[in-house]
């Protein structure tokens, strides 16, 4: 057993308050902006804050980003790589949220730097040529995660970042009845052990990966 030196929800509550009102926009500024309801749940503001700090550290120029919905996580990536000319490449299949997502990329002066590609990403990634991004987060549909592994990894530059959202389903206790996004993460997490990938697991939001390929 890994050595246990705090409670989690301490650290984290600490950590949160520490970092409060300094990253923005956090995802309630977000929201609050958007005002809209019923959409799919956001990267968390801490997970938000540690890919800010990985693209500010390997100036990404090149960011694919599976899962745009409202585009909380796209604009917070925009911003961080803005400023060295990066740019995301954002997919989604959802038609319905893209005015939404596009207009909080106006209002936070980052819509010059997102490209938005509307459809199925495992459709879209197949046409993508391989090596051609810096980045590559994975945030769509879960059942998608270890069926999309290989296309991701392969998309990736070597060296580049994989960032993977929501990877601590199986051990999250309003999922222990273990439906079938629990089951697909949990075999993405296997496979992405044996995937090309140098990758840890880190339990920030419901579970972040962050991994370089080698
Ligand atoms: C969890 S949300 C993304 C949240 C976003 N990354 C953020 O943090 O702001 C997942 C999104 O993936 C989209 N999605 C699911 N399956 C997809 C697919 N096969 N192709 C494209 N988008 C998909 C859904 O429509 C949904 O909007």
């Amino acid at each position: 057993m890994p050595e246990v030196y705090f409670d989690l929800g301490d650290a984290l509550s600490y950590i949160a308050e520490l970092y409060d009102t300094k990253d923005s926009p956090t995802v309630d500024e977000y929201v609050e902006f958007l005002e809209i309801a019923g959409f799919e749940p956001v990267i968390e503001d801490d997970i938000a804050r540690l890919f800010k700090f990985l693209l500010y550290l390997t100036k990404a120029k090149s960011v694919l980003e599976i899962g745009m919905s409202i585009g909380f996580s796209t604009t917070s990536m925009a911003l961080a790589v803005k400023g060295h000319g990066g740019r995301i490449t954002t997919l989604e299949m959802n038609e319905d949220i893209v005015p939404e997502a596009r207009r909080a990329f106006k209002n936070f002066n980052v819509d010059d730097v997102i490209d938005i590609r509307i459809g199925d990403a495992n459709e879209i990634i197949k046409k993508i040529e391989s090596e051609s991004f810096d980045v590559v987060f994975q945030d769509s549909s879960k059942r998608l995660y270890p069926v999309m592994l290989e296309d991701c990894v392969r998309v990736l530059k070597k060296g580049g970042l994989f960032l993977i959202d929501d990877t601590l389903f199986p051990v999250m206790k309003e999922r222990s009845d273990w439906n079938d996004s629990t089951k697909a993460i949990h075999e993405f997490n296997q496979k992405t052990l044996k995937s090309g990938v140098f990758s840890t697991l880190l339990p920030i939001g419901e579970g972040c990966t962050i991994a370089v390929k080698l």
